[in-house]
C-alpha cells in the first residue's frame, strides 16, 4: 500500500489566506494526503480574520509581523523560521501562493532543502520588475523554483510556457478566489454601513501597495476627496489597511460627511459589500479577480496590471496613480452612463469555483500516483 504523503501550505497575508483556505479544505478531503498549514504571520490581525472566517487552524504560526516592517525584516525573520518548520515536517511538497515575500522566502527555503514547490496563482506578469514592487520579482523567482505551476487562466499559462516551463508542469485551474467567493456572498446579508449608504451610489475603496505609499497615495486620496465633494449622490466606504503608512495618508479622506473610514473587514463582510457596490476603487490584486464575477466596475489605482482578464472582460479599467487621472476616470464613471453601463456586466474569466479541487487532483496524482 502507498504511504500517506505530506503536503504543507505556507502563507502569511490576508489575500494569500483567502485564496489558500479553499485549497486547505480540498486537500483535507484527500485521505492519501496529510495536510499541514504554516502561517508566517506576515500579517497578524488581517490574517486572523480570514483564518477565523474559514475555520482554518494553522499547525504552525511563525508570528513574524512587526509594525512598519521592511522587506529585509520579513525576509530575515521568515527564512530561518520556515527552515525549522520544513526540517521538522519534512513535507513531500509545499504549496505557496502568489507573489508575497512570505511566498518567495518559502519557495527559496524549499529550494535550499530540495523540497518540491507547488505555486498557486502562477504565471501572472507585468514584466516590469519595479511594478508591482516587490511582487513581480517574487512571482518570477517562485516560478523558477516551482515543480508544479497552478495557473489561474490560459493567459497566465501562456506566460509560463513562453518562459520555457515544460507544459506538463503547468495546469490551468481557475483562481481559488472564485472558490472562496462561492461560499461568502449571501442574498440576505445586511450591515449598518450599508444602511448608511442606502439611497446613494456606493463606492468601495481599498489601497495598500508599497509602490503607492507616500506621494502617489496622497495624490489619489486628494482626487477621491475632490470627487466626493462634487458628487453628493455618492457615499464612499473605505476599510483602511492596517499599515501605519496607509493610515497616515488616509487622513486626507477623514472628516468628510460622505466618506466612512472603517477597520479592515472580515472577508465575508467585504465580499458582500463588493456585491452591493456601484463602483470599486482599488490597488488590490485580488479585488480585480473577484469583481468581474460580481459585475461591479473597478477602477484600478495603478499604472499596470498583471490581470488583463478583467480589462478584457470590460469590468476593470486602469485609472493610473496620478491625482488628475484618478479624478478624471472617477468623474467619468459617475457622469457617463454609457461608459458605466458598459463596465457593469458580469463575466467570470477566473474559472468555475473548483480550482482547489484541481490543485488537489494534480498533487494526489503526482505524489501518490492516483
Ligand atoms: C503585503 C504583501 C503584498 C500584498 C499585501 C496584501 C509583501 C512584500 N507584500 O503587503 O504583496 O498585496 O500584503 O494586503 O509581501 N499590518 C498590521 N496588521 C496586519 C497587517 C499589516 O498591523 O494584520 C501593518 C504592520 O505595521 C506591517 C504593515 O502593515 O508592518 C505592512 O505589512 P506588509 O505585509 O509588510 O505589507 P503589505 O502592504 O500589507
Ligand atoms: N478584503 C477583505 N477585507 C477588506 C478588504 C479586502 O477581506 O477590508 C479581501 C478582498 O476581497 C480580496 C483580498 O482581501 O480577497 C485582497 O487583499 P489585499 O487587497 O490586501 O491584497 P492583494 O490582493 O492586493 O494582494
Amino acid at each position: 500500500m502507498e504511504s500517506v504523503k505530506k503536503v504543507l501550505l505556507v502563507f502569511g497575508t490576508r489575500p494569500e489566506a483567502i485564496k489558500m483556505c479553499p485549497v486547505v479544505k480540498a486537500l483535507q478531503q484527500r485521505t492519501a494526503l496529510r495536510t499541514s498549514v504554516c502561517v508566517t504571520g506576515q500579517h497578524r490581525q488581517m490574517l486572523r480574520q480570514v483564518l477565523d472566517a474559514f475555520a482554518v487552524v494553522p499547525d504552525w504560526d511563525l508570528a513574524i509581523m512587526r509594525e512598519r516592517q521592511t522587506l529585509f525584516d520579513i525576509t530575515a525573520a521568515a527564512l530561518p523560521a520556515i527552515r525549522r518548520v520544513l526540517e521538522r515536517e519534512a513535507p513531500d511538497a509545499v504549496l505557496v501562493h502568489g507573489d508575497t515575500t512570505t511566498a518567495f522566502v518559502t519557495a527559496l527555503a524549499c529550494f535550499y532543502l530540495q523540497i518540491p514547490v507547488g505555486h498557486v496563482e502562477a504565471g501572472l506578469r507585468t514584466y516590469d520588475i519595479r511594478s508591482p514592487f516587490p511582487e513581480e520579482f517574487n512571482r518570477e523567482a517562485i516560478s523558477l523554483i516551482s515543480r508544479f505551476h497552478f495557473a489561474p487562466t490560459e493567459s497566465s499559462r501562456g506566460n509560463l510556457l513562453r518562459e520555457g516551463h515544460r507544459p506538463e508542469t503547468v495546469t490551468v485551474t481557475g483562481n481559488t478566489a472564485i472558490d472562496a467567493l462561492r461560499t461568502t456572498v449571501r442574498a440576505d446579508y445586511t450591515h449598518p454601513e450599508l444602511q448608511w449608504a442606502a439611497g446613494s451610489r456606493l463606492v468601495l475603496l481599498t489601497a495598500h501597495r508599497r509602490e503607492n505609499l507616500g506621494a502617489p497615495m496622497r495624490g489619489m486620496f486628494r482626487a477621491i476627496r475632490r470627487v466626493a465633494e462634487e458628487h453628493p449622490e455618492i457615499k464612499i466606504i473605505y476599510p483602511v489597511h492596517k499599515n501605519p503608512a496607509v493610515r497616515e495618508a488616509a487622513g486626507i479622506l477623514a472628516g468628510h460627511v460622505r466618506i466612512h473610514l472603517i477597520e479592515p473587514m472580515d472577508v465575508l463582510d467585504f465580499h458582500n459589500f463588493m456585491a452591493r457596490s456601484d463602483l470599486i476603487l482599488t490597488d488590490s490584486g485580488g479585488i480585480q479577480e473577484e469583481a468581474p464575477s460580481l459585475g461591479v466596475p473597478v477602477l484600478v489605482l495603478r499604472d499596470t496590471t498583471e490581470r488583463p482578464e478583467g480589462i478584457e472582460a470590460g469590468t476593470v479599467r486602469l485609472a493610473g496613480t496620478a491625482e488628475e487621472s484618478v479624478y478624471r476616470e472617477f468623474c467619468r464613471l459617475l457622469t457617463d452612463d454609457t461608459a458605466y453601463e458598459a463596465m457593469r456586466r458580469a463575466a467570470n474569466p477566473y474559472g468555475d469555483g473548483h480550482a482547489s479541487e484541481r490543485i488537489a487532483d494534480v498533487l494526489a496524482s503526482a505524489l501518490c500516483g492516483g
